[in-house]
């Protein structure tokens, strides 16, 4: 989607970046989400940079000179192999602007630098969490942060979910808007929930249920269908007085998936699909012993690693029938090429779906990825647990704090 378009669906309700009047020359503060992962000092990928060029461009395409602030991992203070100095580079790499990298987030020197950018250059601070004010939301490192700029964008919809002095305290000392990735991220994820095309098949994977325990309670509400896959099926099976074996069971989660499963039964839900075969491995390991188990009964000395090919097949029909399907978290231990196969395979029905196709980050994003399938959805969500708290429907303060439409 280009930088001028209008993401369709709810509208987010917030001003945004397209909507500023900004005169040539103006400072604008743009919180970004540049928490790439790193491999030998550089950016090993660069999915998030990318998204967040449309706003980027746009700021400078306008005039204006821009500030970038993000952080990366979590460190807290200042630690150099959290730098945001390869982050830098590699943007410099993808936009034809000068990118200067700051030696530190806020002071005397970082300030003198914004002062001195000119119109269509670009700052990037150093890594917010350098400063221990940030995860704390401390009013005097947002007003700091504040000071050098005229204008606040938010596009870092990966952490909107924190309300961090970067990304919610500092819009309340500036005149702010969302970026164009933030907006589309929000407005595709609440379109989901508010106003799917359906029917709506929702695919959750991954260890714990803990984990997806309100996306699950929510989806029941709002769903049509609720496809249960990754070890946390274990905890359902469990639930059910279901042999595991050696699998991976989360012990709190059985509680919880037992209430599931119950409110499942009891109200007019979305249907909650279990798999129905499995496949086991004798450990966790890549060359592990792998056995098709046609049910879902684990003896002991196996563990279940993936779901089965009934499962799989049950799981593609059911994806390719959906209006629209959101995914998230893996079938299996994919990144072990013996228990890829019922993760691919949603992957692969995702892919082709015909309806609208959804994904949240981290690790369903990795999968789809590296079955080169990351451009063949509608939209690869670059928030994880930003993405999986506003489904929930929670607020996100990252949003909140920005000026209403
Ligand atoms: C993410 O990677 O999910 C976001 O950048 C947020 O990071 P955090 O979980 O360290 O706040």
């Amino acid at each position: 989607m280009g930088g001028g378009e209008r993401p369709q669906g709810t509208d987010l309700g917030k001003r945004t970046v397209r909507d500023l009047d900004l005169a040539s020359g103006t400072r604008v503060l743009a919180r970004v989400d540049f928490n790439v992962p790193l491999e030998g000092g550089e950016v090993s990928d660069d999915a998030r940079i990318k998204a967040a060029l449309p706003t980027i461009e746009l700021l400078l395409e306008r005039g204006a000179r821009v500030i970038l602030c993000s952080h990366l991992g979590r460190p807290k203070e200042r630690e150099p192999e959290t730098s945001l100095a390869p982050a830098s580079r590699r943007l410099a790499e993808l936009i034809d602007a000068p990118v200067t990298q700051a030696e530190a987030v806020v002071g005397e020197q970082v300030r003198g630098q914004a002062e001195a950018l000119s119109a269509g250059e670009v700052l990037v601070l150093e890594n917010t969490r350098w400063e221990p004010g940030e995860t704390k939301n401390d009013p005097e490192l947002a007003k700091e942060l504040a000071s050098m700029g005229e204008v606040y964008v938010n596009d870092a919809f990966g952490a909107a979910h924190r309300a961090h002095a970067s990304s919610a305290g500092v819009a309340e000392h500036l005149p702010s808007a969302a970026g164009l990735l933030l907006e589309r991220e929000v407005v595709t994820l609440r379109g989901i929930v508010e106003a799917p095309e359906r029917p709506l098949a929702v695919v959750l994977g991954g260890a714990k249920v803990s984990d997806k325990v309100a996306l699950i309670d929510r989806f029941l509400d709002v769903a049509d269908s609720i496809l249960i896959g990754g070890a946390m099926c274990f905890a359902f099976f469990r639930a059910q007085d279901i042999a595991t074996g050696d699998s991976l069971v989360e012990e709190e989660g059985i509680e919880l998936a037992r209430k599931a499963l119950e409110k499942a039964a009891a109200e007019d839900t979305a249907s909650l699909l279990l798999p129905v075969d499995l496949v086991a491995g004798d450990e966790f390991a890549a060359d592990a012993e792998r056995k098709e188990i046609d049910g879902t009964s684990v003896p002991d000395g196996w563990m279940g690693l993936d779901v089965g090919p009934r499962t799989a097949e049950a799981y593609t029909a059911e994806i390719g029938g959906a209006g629209t399907v959101f995914w998230n978290g893996p079938m299996g231990a994919f990144e072990m090429e013996p228990f890829a196969v019922g993760t691919r395979a949603v992957a692969e029905a995702v892919a082709a779906a015909p309806g609208t196709t959804v994904v949240g980050g981290g690790d369903s994003a990795a999968a789809l990825a590296s079955f080169g399938l990351a451009e063949e959805v509608s939209h690869l969500s670059t928030g994880g647990g930003a993405a999986l708290e506003l489904l929930e429907g929670k607020p996100l303060p990252g949003v909140e704090a920005l000026d209403d439409a």
